[in-house]
């Protein structure tokens, strides 16, 4: 396990923010949600998530700037230093009570991120990984795949949602493209934890366009740290900033990155 002071601090907010989560699940699951409807209900909970996490950081490393996606920016007096947060990700799940959703918290030092953790709070299911100091899944280290034949290789994807219509040409011609080469496809509804199942060698790969640097940046360093690739879905470098990634363990992100390209 990571037991350095930044990541003490990361796992303190994320717990309290979990708790919170958690009692709010309870009710979606037993649909004794407001008058207003579970949506209402669901976004006051993710917002009260954020303020918990935003309030604990900024107690523990005053200064620091932030990138959240319900408050948006807040810039801070040390510039070297931002976080990436996404409260509740896999929001769909969270509203139709399916437990796979997760809180997800990166530090930006200097450009590059240096910490990320992705916490299921229905699962208490624990993903931590710090440059240089691996990935960990609660108390095990976690590794990418072994796997290297695309036709045994399972590899995760994000579907655009029904207000993304315009971008499902594109995605129904890269699934066609991966269906044919790969054993199987996974659509599990929280980006974040996609990237910590790649890191623990669940998913063989994974690919997503039109995401946010919230929904990625404690996921790559997941990734980075179990020792597998990741890059834009068009193979660039600027994941964070181009919205889109393409990771996995080496060969089938290789391969995957091919397939991707023969379906533009
Ligand atoms: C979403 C989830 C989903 C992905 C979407 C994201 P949210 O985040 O990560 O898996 O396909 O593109 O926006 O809205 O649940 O935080
Ligand atoms: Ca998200
Ligand atoms: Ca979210």
């Amino acid at each position: 396990m990571i037991r350095s002071a930044l990541m003490t601090v990361m796992t303190a907010a994320a717990m309290k923010a979990g708790r919170g989560l958690k009692r709010d699940f309870g009710e979606v699951e037993n649909l004794q949600v407001s008058m207003k409807g579970p949506g209402d209900f669901v976004s006051a909970a993710d917002r009260k998530a954020e303020k918990t996490i935003f309030e604990e950081l900024s107690r523990a490393r005053p200064g620091y700037g932030f990138v959240m996606e319900e408050s948006g920016v807040v810039e801070g007096t040390d510039k070297s230093h931002r976080w990436h947060i996404d409260p509740l990700d896999g929001t769909t799940n969270f509203l139709h009570a399916i437990p796979h959703f997760a809180i997800s918290i990166a530090l930006e030092r200097d450009g590059q991120i240096v910490a990320g953790l992705i916490y299921n709070p229905a699962t208490e299911d624990l993903y931590v990984a710090e440059k240089g100091q691996g990935a960990w899944n609660n108390d095990r280290r976690i590794r990418v795949s072994a796997r290297r034949d695309m036709a045994m290789a399972l590899i995760g994807c994000g579907v655009p949602h029904l207000g993304k219509a315009a971008e499902h040409p594109r995605f129904k011609a890269e699934l066609a493209a991966v269906m044919a080469r790969a054993q199987n496809v996974r659509r599990m509804g929280a980006a974040s934890l996609d990237l910590a199942y790649v890191a623990a060698g669940r998913l063989d790969a994974y690919w997503e366009r039109g995401l946010n640097s919230w929904d990625m940046a404690a996921g790559l360093v997941l990734v980075k740290e179990a020792g597998g690739f990741a890059t834009e879905a068009d193979g660039g470098s600027d994941i964070l900033l181009q919205g889109t990634v393409c990771c996995g363990v080496e060969p089938i992100h290789r391969e995957l990155l091919a397939i991707l390209k023969s379906a533009r």
